[in-house]
């Protein structure tokens, strides 16, 4: 039942889709928009990265320019249950990965971001990097990863670090800057 009518909407967007101008579309599965929350990812960096999106498959390599470039996805799920990594990486063989983790729950957005798979001498943590909510409140905070912080608390460190994990209003866009 839900499969069908996931795919009657794909289809209607696959419609709409094609008569936006290119430049509009980030790629097709943004059009399954839900709520109107996502997260871009902002690179300040003077070098290219390189972004996944993994679900149940990891989703096609994305460039994300140098000074300025951005790729951005609206919330979407995981076929499989569990959540959705964004990893960023450096380079294309995805040595050095910033995570950023979500999970929709009902009405929240549980997101984070993680080091876990990042060596201490990254130039993610040497550059710095921050999450920043559309509406910032106590539950929903900015998540700040100052230039050489690399014990920085807003991230997953360890796989144990559940204070790193924060809940947003679904609705909510949040801005991953790198650098
Ligand atoms: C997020 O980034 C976009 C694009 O750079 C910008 O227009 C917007 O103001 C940013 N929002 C926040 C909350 O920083």
């Amino acid at each position: 039942m839900m499969f069908a009518k996931t795919l009657g909407i794909a289809s209607l967007f696959s419609v709409i889709a094609s008569a936006l101008p290119q430049d509009m579309m980030v790629s097709r599965e943004d059009m399954f928009r839900r709520d109107g929350g996502g997260v871009t990812i902002i690179n300040n960096l003077q070098q290219d990265v390189y972004a996944w999106s993994v679900a149940d498959v990891v989703g096609p390599m994305q460039t994300i320019n140098s000074g300025g470039g951005i790729y951005s996805e609206n919330w979407r799920t995981n076929p499989n249950g569990g959540g959705i990594s964004i990893k960023i990486a450096l380079n294309q063989e995805q040595q050095d990965v910033l995570q950023f983790e979500y999970t929709e729950s009902g009405d929240t957005i549980f997101w984070d971001l993680s080091c876990i798979n990042m060596d201490s001498s990254s130039m993610f943590i040497n550059s710095g990097f921050a999450v920043v909510p559309s509406d910032v409140t106590s539950t929903c905070p900015s998540a700040i990863c100052t230039a050489g912080d690399s014990a920085c608390s807003a991230a997953y460190l360890q796989p144990t670090d559940d204070y790193a994990t924060h809940g947003c209003p679904i609705s909510t866009a949040l801005n991953l800057s790198i650098g």
